[in-house]
Order: C-alpha cells, then sequence, then structure tokens
C-alpha cells in the first residue's frame, strides 16, 4: 500500500518535471542546503513563517558567514507554496542595542501582522550581558521592532521582560480567530504563554505557565485540540522533542510524549513552529525545526515534514523528501533517493 502511493508520487513528480521543465518540482528536503532565487543557502534560523494573502513570508536569524560581527540580522523570504523562497531584504539589522556587550544575541524572529494599526510588529529574544557583567545569556527579554510593510526595513523600538517574566527563546501562535500569543521561555518556571495587546506592541496577558522545561515552542490548533511542541534546553544539541496537547491554550496541558523516537533526537533537529496548511481536500502541519551546526552557523539546515497528527496524537516520520500541494492541502512524502 504504502509503496504504491510512494511510487505513484514518483510518477507524478516525473511527469510533472517532464511537461514543465522550468517549473522544478517542488521539493522540501529536510537536512539539505535549501537555496533562494539566488542559489543561496536560506538564512532564516530559527524562525517562523506567516501568510499574507497568497504569500507565505519566512523571517528567522541571518547568520551570513559574511554579517558584521558586531551586527544582528533578520532575514525575510517569500513564497507562493513553501518550498521556492525568494530572498526579499535583510529586514532588521541591529547594531549597539540597549549597551550589550560582545558576543550578544538577537534569536527566533517572530512577525505579526496587526490588522487595526497595519503595522508589522516583529518580536525576538534579545539577550546578552550588561557592561562588568560575565558573558551569557543574561538579559532574557524580548525586543520589538516594527514595519509599515511586511519585507521593509523594520525599526527597533524596545524590549522589555513579558509580564515581567525572563523571557529567552521565543514562540509565535496565531490562532484561528486571529488572537496572536507569544510563546516564552521562562527559565526558573516553565514556558509560558502570553496574549499580545491589541496593538501587539507589548504582552498583556498571562494565558498560561506551564511548569515544564522547554524551549523552541510552537502550537497549532488543530480538529479541536491544542498542540505544543518544544525542545528539552540542551542549548545547540538536539534532544528528544516533546509534545502536550489541551483543549484550550488555558491548559491544562497532557503529559509530555515523544514526537519521534528518543534516539533520534528528533533527527537532530530543533523545533521552531508548527505551521498549517489548509487546502481544497485537507490539512497539513509542518514541523518547521532547524539543525544547528553551531561551529557553522550560517550552514545550519532546516528540518520541515508534514506531521502524523489527529486525536491528541503527534507523530514525526522520519525525515524524506516531500511535496506540498499549497491548493488541495496535501503533503507527498517521496522515496528518500528522490529529490
Ligand atoms: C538553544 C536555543 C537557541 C539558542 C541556543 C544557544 O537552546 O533554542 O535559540 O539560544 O540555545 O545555546
Amino acid at each position: 500500500m504504502n509503496r504504491i502511493l510512494l511510487m505513484s508520487a514518483f510518477s507524478t513528480t516525473l511527469v510533472f518535471s517532464a511537461g514543465n521543465i522550468l517549473a522544478a518540482p517542488q521539493t522540501i528536503t529536510p537536512g539539505e542546503l535549501w537555496p533562494d532565487n539566488r542559489g543561496q543557502h536560506i538564512q532564516a534560523h530559527g524562525g517562523g513563517v506567516i501568510k499574507l494573502g497568497d504569500a507565505f513570508y519566512w523571517f528567522g536569524e541571518d547568520r551570513s558567514r559574511d554579517n558584521a560581527p558586531d551586527k544582528r540580522y533578520v532575514s525575510c523570504y517569500r513564497s507562493q507554496n513553501l518550498a521556492q523562497w525568494q530572498f526579499r531584504n535583510q529586514a532588521l539589522v541591529l547594531t549597539n542595542v540597549e549597551n550589550l556587550q560582545r558576543g550578544w544575541a538577537l534569536e527566533r524572529p517572530k512577525v505579526f501582522y496587526n490588522t487595526q494599526t497595519k503595522k508589522f510588529v516583529m518580536y525576538f529574544h534579545l539577550d546578552g550581558a550588561l557592561p562588568g557583567e560575565k558573558p551569557g545569556y543574561n538579559l532574557a527579554r524580548v525586543g520589538v521592532a516594527t514595519c509599515d510593510t511586511v519585507d521593509g526595513n523594520y525599526q527597533y523600538l524596545k524590549s522589555f521582560r513579558p509580564l515581567g517574566h525572563e523571557s529567552r527563546d521565543i514562540g509565535q501562535f496565531i490562532d484561528d480567530d486571529g488572537a496572536a500569543y507569544l510563546i516564552f521561555e521562562d527559565r526558573p518556571f516553565g514556558f509560558r504563554i502570553g496574549k499580545l495587546s491589541e496593538d501587539y506592541l507589548t504582552v498583556e496577558k498571562e494565558v498560561c505557565l506551564v511548569p515544564e522545561h522547554l524551549e523552541g515552542g510552537a502550537i497549532v490548533h488543530f480538529e479541536g485540540l491544542y498542540y505544543f511542541v518544544g525542545s528539552r534546553l540542551t542549548g545547540w544539541n538536539p534532544n528528544p522533542n516533546k509534545y502536550a496537547t489541551a483543549k484550550s491554550l488555558a491548559g491544562p496541558w497532557s503529559e509530555l510524549k515523544d514526537i519521534a523516537p528518543p534516539e533520534t533526537k528528533t533527527y537532530g533537529s530543533q523545533s521552531t513552529m508548527l505551521f498549517k496548511v489548509t487546502g481544497t481536500k485537507t490539512t497539513t502541519v509542518i514541523f518547521m525545526a532547524d539543525i544547528w551546526k553551531p561551529r557553522a552557523q550560517w550552514d545550519s539546515r532546516y528540518l520541515w515534514m508534514p506531521l502524523q497528527i489527529g486525536d491528541g496524537k503527534l507523530w514525526l516520520p522520519e525525515p524524506k523528501p516531500w511535496t506540498l500541494d499549497i491548493i488541495t492541502g496535501e503533503a507527498i512524502t517521496l522515496p528518500s533517493t528522490q529529490k
């Protein structure tokens, strides 16, 4: 059964490529280099994707090798099929922020679009040491930058600790009703889900504190249940990512379960987002994760895979090349040799 499915996927792709040489098969290949329209490996690590009209925008840490060492960059890419990405801009370039010392960090940027103010609001993890402090992630704040256009030049606005709590890894969740939430890791307590204020410029209300130490937090709402995915706190090293479910964002959340065979350590990756694609035939939830290369960050890879999800269960299948039909929402996994 499986084999027939795989074979038919294989031949469909062949026919497609033969029929239209220019339109390369829109295959997503986890773990490989992922060239943008310029042929350069996409720099959007620890990132997030939002949908605007019929386009997707992917923001993430730009860790290009030739970046200025005193600056931090967030890149923005655009796509209409989630497979082929056009570089748009280094949407945020920051330097000399909050008096942070050498080695400071801007990580996990996420952009929200506020339909009332018509502003794009970027949140990110801002960290580092102040003068006289030992190097480290001491600041534990979020930074906020805004822009009038999705891929323009974002202007830094401020940094703060959401609801007064420490905040390191952040995640973004936009519910089906459009409500916007920030997920943040509060080291002494666990992970928190906070609702953004009406203008999105601050975190207004605590929705939930789950007393579990998880980062790379991501949430999806699927068939009436919320699914939370996060990693354990092992820095750049992969670990077995976990999930929990709840009927309401406020909980109660179920016990944590593995999302993949624990010995694979999430196939060497760390969660950053769960992204739902609702098509005419079906809904696919994509697990988006980073395969970090701490000593060659510019070469860090991405692991995007359609999840097996439903009835309170979530499972990350073994990574293989796959294609997504953005209209129908169908994902087809290809034999690993087929790229
Ligand atoms: C990870 C975190 C990354 C980065 C890294 C630094 O746990 O998810 O975003 O902060 O630690 O060691």
